[in-house]
């Protein structure tokens, strides 16, 4: 299983996907400043694997601390800064919450056993996405018609989580069940997550798929050649809004013109109960670079400015489902939600 996030004797490894699928380097993190600098830069991303990665990162943060004062102190610095790394995947601050909780359940225990519980929680928050992961996939397959070909943006796979995917764990999932014929896979403008990290990762497991420039999304669906469309998520308001990767919102549009189910595949840990709404959501907009210069390469006369938002909201009323570990949420999203995380 393709897993970017790995802990090993009190190092942070992880695989950096700015270099995919050209190189496999993996980084060896012991500061968790730096492994904010890894998630700001896109080395880990996707919003499981940031929410792993952060959750681990404040185990690093307690490494040499000699009490509890201490480490209360640098739990708070290494909380704060780890939030401001990248703003719109709600798993980030999930996973910080989390094991903000444990620390401080653990306030009264000697120091090397909280940290040991630090540390254990980390690591149930990695497993629990995995297993979540290949819950998610099962529910979905059960959605999709013999022989379907789907249509994903963005990298959703192992890369993008603990590992298996969410989207792409769908995808992985009626592939093992002899459900699908191919998989379209938008490049994913500017940085290139659809044609550089899910044609690695399905490559690696011989799925098949074909790769399509992100304008060409329409082409596909008028042809009728789509039978699902599956996008990830960042963060799913508690009305069912959705904020995903650049692009999920022209591609709910065009579903719903051509009369093609669109699913949000996430798990619970990406809805944020306490943002109501999409308008809400808070939107990362980066560099105008990423856009002029593709992959380094200067693209646009010198002197170009670009809007660069990361991600875009589909409202709740163009997705057909969202499909959790939980089980396929139908709407009203406000009551199927809400039910779900009770
Ligand atoms: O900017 P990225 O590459 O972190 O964006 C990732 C996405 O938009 C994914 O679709 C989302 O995080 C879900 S990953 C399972």
């Amino acid at each position: 299983m393709i897993q970017p996030v790995r802990w090993s004797d009190g190092v942070l490894e992880l695989l950096d996907q700015t270099l995919l699928p050209n190189r496999e380097v993996w980084l060896s993190l012991v500061r968790w400043e730096d492994v904010a600098d890894a998630i700001r830069r896109l080395a880990v991303r996707g919003a499981p694997a940031i929410g792993i990665a952060a959750a681990y990162a404040l185990v690093l943060a307690l490494g040499d601390v000699r009490d509890h004062q201490e480490a209360d102190q640098r739990l708070s610095e290494a909380s704060r800064g780890l939030s401001q790394a990248r703003p719109t995947a709600v798993n980030l601050f999930w996973a910080i919450g989390r094991m903000n909780e444990v620390w401080n359940a653990h306030a009264g225990q000697a120091l090397p056993d909280a940290q040991a519980a630090l540390l254990a929680e980390a690591a149930r928050i990695h497993d629990e996405d995995v297993e979540g992961n290949l819950r998610i996939g099962a529910h979905g397959a059960e959605l999709l018609p013999a022989g379907c070909s789907l249509l994903t943006i963005c990298n959703t796979g192992g890369l993008a989580t603990g590992g298996y995917g969410t989207a792409l764990g769908v995808v992985r999932s009626a592939w093992e069940r002899g459900k699908l014929e191919v998989t379209y896979l938008c490049e994913t403008r500017p940085l290139l997550q659809g044609a550089r990290l899910n044609a690695w990762e399905l490559l690696k497991d011989r799925i098949p798929y074909r790769l399509l420039v992100d304008g060409a999304a329409g082409a596909l669906l008028r042809a009728g050649k789509v039978h699902a469309v599956l996008v990830g998520a960042d963060r799913i308001a508690a009305n069912g809004d959705t904020a995903n990767k650049i692009g999920s919102y022209t591609l709910a549009c065009l579903a719903s013109r051509h009369g093609v189910p669109f699913y949000v595949v996430a798990p619970l840990s990406t809805v944020d109960k306490d943002t109501p709404s999409g308008d809400r959501i808070p939107i990362e907009e980066r560099d105008a670079h990423e856009v002029l210069a593709p992959l380094g390469c200067p693209a646009a006369p010198e002197g170009t400015d670009a809007w660069n938002p990361a991600f875009d909201v589909t409202p709740a009323e163009l997705i057909t489902a969202i499909i959790t570990e939980w089980g396929v949420l139908r709407p009203p999203y406000e009551t199927s939600i809400a039910e779900a995380l009770a």
